[in-house]
């Protein structure tokens, strides 16, 4: 899917948080966006999802206009706060996953994604009892399981260690790869490591720069 956005401004009440951002998302790529805590991040992945309701300037999802998109499962999101729910009642990853599915052949993707997480063995826990990290692989198959074009990521790292991290990072990298368009959310974290297409990075005096990484080899001896 390509997103197009275009001269987007948005503001909770008056208080402007994005000022006309105009940046275009091809199929594939793979977008980091950065910026300090406040300046909008999270802010401008619910204006793409929907969530925020876009008034000035436009987005346009392929070719329709987002005010009236509904193939909304292309999108696979991870919310800032996936770790912080707690159920009331006891539920499994399984169970989880089965009311997540839209399909037969999502609910049948559950087994094979899990696998591929390695955390095929936690199919019977309840979520309640699982570690960050855990939890955090949890949620990216919840994402994937209507295979969607599209997997936005909002800081997946803050609350795990080093070592899940890194196998999060190549997981990402292999999504990428396999053709699903990234856009991943940081504030933190040191990107040289990644294989990213752009950076958006956002200022909290509601500057926007985006840079496009260079080909490799295709620097300057
Ligand atoms: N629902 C909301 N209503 C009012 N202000 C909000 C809301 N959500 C976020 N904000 C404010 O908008 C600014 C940007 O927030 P956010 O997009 O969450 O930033 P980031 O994800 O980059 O840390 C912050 O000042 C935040 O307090
Ligand atoms: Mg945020």
């Amino acid at each position: 899917m390509q997103i197009d956005i275009r001269n987007l401004s948005f503001a909770y009440g008056h208080k402007t948080i994005i000022n006309g951002l105009s940046h275009t998302i091809n199929p594939g790529d793979y977008l980091v966006i950065q910026g300090k805590n406040g300046s909008g991040k999270s802010t401008l992945i619910k204006c793409l999802l929907g969530i925020n309701s876009v008034k000035n300037g436009m987005i346009f999802l392929d070719d329709d206009d987002i005010n009236t998109f509904n193939k909304w499962t292309k999108f696979g999101y991870v919310s800032q706060n996936f770790d912080s729910f707690n159920y009331e009642f006891p539920l499994t990853v399984q169970e989880l996953l089965k009311f997540s599915s839209i399909t037969k052949a999502s609910e049948h993707n559950y087994l094979m994604l899990l696998d591929q997480m390695g955390i095929l063995d936690i199919v019977n826990d309840n979520v309640n009892s699982l570690s960050g990290g855990q939890l955090q692989r949890v949620f990216i198959v919840k994402a994937m399981l209507n295979d969607p074009e599209v997997l936005i990521l909002d800081e997946p790292t803050a609350s795990i260690d080093k070592q899940n991290s890194e196998f999060f990072y190549k997981t990402v990298d292999e999504l990428n790869k396999q053709g699903k368009t990234i856009i991943l959310i940081t504030h933190t974290d040191s990107i040289e490591n990644l294989n990213y297409t752009h950076i958006l990075n956002m200022g909290l005096d509601l500057t926007t720069t985006i840079t496009t990484k260079p080909i490799e080899g295709d620097e300057e001896s």
